[in-house]
């Protein structure tokens, strides 16, 4: 069971004000601060090195802060560690996923480790949602890196965190995985979870987020929706040029595997196939 919030941050499912890290004389985060509505999907973009991993880490209460405050679902990451625990799912840049096991043990694993009933049914439907029914009763060491990726996404949901973190959750991800993923968080927006994503991809935060901020050297340069945000540059100039697939729309045309059934690829496939 999520834990309910208690303090008056409760309206915002994260609150982040003044964050401040350095390692050693590094410092990696120079002041951070932003909120994220509850049932949004936030993007944190910027480059290596930004600081994106430092302030997740920092959020799901593996790192400490040397400054500035943070709630997550209404309860403070320095004073309130277990609850905000209790709140949350990390999906970490690099997959936490147990090799020996298959993809439907690692599933079963992770809901009996949340004491739920029905483990095995659990696992079954997310095998299905990530598209990994095929490959459920192989090893976790046959599968390949979009199918880790999606696994560890996959064990991330289980109990349904009202809060979800994802660094980088399509780095490495062929187009049609990565659009699966995306699928996915719209599907956890859609039902109330509130999901904080990195990304270096600016197509990503322009697709996927609500609300996108811009990382930049350990400060946010940038915050508000894809409308504010193309507001801050000069209006677009009207011009006719005929329309080249991308390399993406290529590879989706030839590939001719729509995973996902979404509207991106669907219009992606479209564009290419004439
Ligand atoms: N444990 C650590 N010890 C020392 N320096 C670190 C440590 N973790 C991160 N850093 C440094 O802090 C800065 C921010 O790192 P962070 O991992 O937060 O960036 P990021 O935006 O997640 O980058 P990437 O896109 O490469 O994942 C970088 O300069 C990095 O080298
Ligand atoms: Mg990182």
């Amino acid at each position: 069971m999520a834990a309910q919030p208690m303090t008056a941050q409760s309206a915002q499912a994260i609150h982040v004000q003044g964050l401040e890290k350095a390692y050693k004389k590094l410092r990696a985060l120079r002041g951070v601060d932003f909120d994220v509505a509850r049932g949004s999907i936030f993007a944190l973009l910027g480059s290596n090195g930004a600081g994106k991993t430092t302030v997740v880490n920092i959020l799901s209460t593996l790192l400490k802060p040397d400054a500035g405050t943070a709630t997550v679902n209404g309860f403070d990451v320095a004073a309130q560690g277990a609850q905000v625990r209790e709140s949350i799912s990390l999906t970490g840049q690099f997959a936490a996923v147990d090799e020996i096991l298959t993809g439907r043990e690692n599933l079963v694993l992770a809901a009996r480790l949340r004491h739920l009933k029905g483990a095995g049914e659990i696992a079954d439907d997310l095998l299905a949602r990530f598209q990994l029914t095929d490959a459920a009763q192989r090893r976790v060491s046959t599968y390949s890196g979009g199918m880790r990726r999606r696994l560890d996404i996959a064990m991330s949901l289980i109990g349904n965190p009202p809060v979800i973190f994802l660094d980088e959750p399509t780095t490495g991800l062929d187009p049609q995985a990565r659009l699966l993923v995306w699928q996915c968080v719209r599907e956890l927006a859609g039902r109330g979870a509130t999901v904080l994503l990195t990304t270096q991809y600016l197509d990503e935060a322009e697709h996927l987020a609500d609300q996108i901020a811009i990382l930049h050297q350990g400060r946010i340069i940038v915050n508000g929706t894809l409308a504010e945000l193309k507001q801050l540059f000069p209006p677009a100039r009207v011009e006719y040029v005929e329309k080249q697939p991308t390399l993406e729309d290529i590879f989706l045309a030839i590939t001719g595997d729509d995973r996902t059934g979404s509207s991106d690829s669907a219009a992606r496939s479209g564009r290419a196939g004439g």
